[in-house]
């Protein structure tokens, strides 16, 4: 008989598939993010073995020292950000992710921010809220020959340049993590590779956030690199809300450099002060890149295969 391991799932996972794999899972519970950490839920975690959490959910200190049994910490996506590697080292504790689960659904989110943008849905849509016919008022823009960075050429990165590519756009891409032989596959795909940071932004008439949020791309959109961008720019942040730097994109998009802005991963969230909120040029959403059922999907059944794959025998919490 196989080992049934104590889990605790943190966020909106489909209870169906948790439930189908009940044989490896010995108990579960299913709350939906940190606000609901209970009392009943600490207990839980005091039992608990593997934790699968979305983001949303701080894993350090104050709330890992109750998970005493804990061996396998599950970020279901891809970032892991929200996890005090350090502290769980310390403890023995696995951190492990499921890229690429659901980095069709954020590409997808992407393109459809991207026509967006270049069409002024959200305006528009408002204006039909209060009954205005804005017809002639927003002029729009084609996608296709546009200038397009990615920043982040992992799996979100590569998928959204495979899209952009149907539409006809000039894509360059930015990751300092590339190899050479992944550079050379990329330049093959018809991809230009920018060769310096600051210069990556450079005459883009959008740039599109996807890197893994670490030191290196932590305020990645400056007020450097602002002033070196087209006048318009549209902007997307993918990624996580660190990725620009607040108070440089606000500045930006006041004086007009910044064109276009869709922001879904946010400095905090959900954010308890919104300077966003007046400008019609914005495009705001609460972090739902991985919100699909098909993402939600695979992210669950990888973090059981993962569990179910663990070396339990030699585990010894
Ligand atoms: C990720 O890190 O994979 C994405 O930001 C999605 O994360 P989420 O499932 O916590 O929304």
């Amino acid at each position: 008989m196989k080992k049934q391991i104590k889990t605790l799932f943190i966020g909106d996972f489909p209870k169906d598939i948790i439930e189908k794999n009940a044989n490896i899972l010995a108990s579960f519970m299913s709350v939906q993010d940190v606000k609901d950490l209970t009392p009943l839920c600490i207990e839980s975690v005091k039992n608990t073995q593997v934790i699968v959490s979305r983001s949303g959910c701080l894993f350090e200190e104050p709330m890992l020292k109750f998970a005493t049994h804990l061996k396998l910490l599950i970020k279901a996506g891809a970032g892991t950000d929200m996890i005090d590697h350090e502290y769980c080292k310390r403890q023995g504790i696995f951190v492990m992710n499921t890229p690429g689960t659901n980095a069709q659904s954020v590409s997808e989110l992407t393109i459809g921010l991207v026509v967006a943008l270049a069409r002024h849905v959200v305006p528009l849509h408002s204006g039909m809220e209060e009954g205005r016919w804005l017809r002639t008022e927003y002029k729009g823009e084609e996608i296709s020959s546009k200038n397009v960075v990615i920043i982040g050429y992992g799996n979100i990165g590569r998928r959204t340049a495979k899209l952009l590519k149907t539409f006809g756009c000039f894509i360059t891409i930015y990751d300092p993590t590339l190899s050479q032989q992944e550079k050379d596959h990329a330049i093959l795909e018809g991809l230009n590779i920018a060769t310096c940071e600051n210069c990556s932004v450079k005459d883009m008439d959008f740039i599109i956030l996807h890197p893994s949020y670490n030191p290196t791309s932590h305020h990645f959109i400056n007020q450097k690199k602002i002033n070196k961008m087209k006048k318009g720019v549209k902007i997307l942040n993918l990624a996580r809300g660190n990725v620009m730097d607040q108070e440089a994109v606000l500045g930006g998009l006041n004086n007009g450099t910044i064109g276009g802005l869709a922001i879904d991963c946010w400095w905090e969230e959900p954010p308890k002060y919104n300077p966003f909120q007046n400008f019609s040029n914005v495009i705001m959403i609460p972090h739902i890149g991985a919100n699909t059922k098909e993402a939600l999907g695979r992210s669950t059944k990888e973090a059981i295969n993962l569990i179910e794959k663990h070396d339990w025998k030699n585990t010894k919490k």
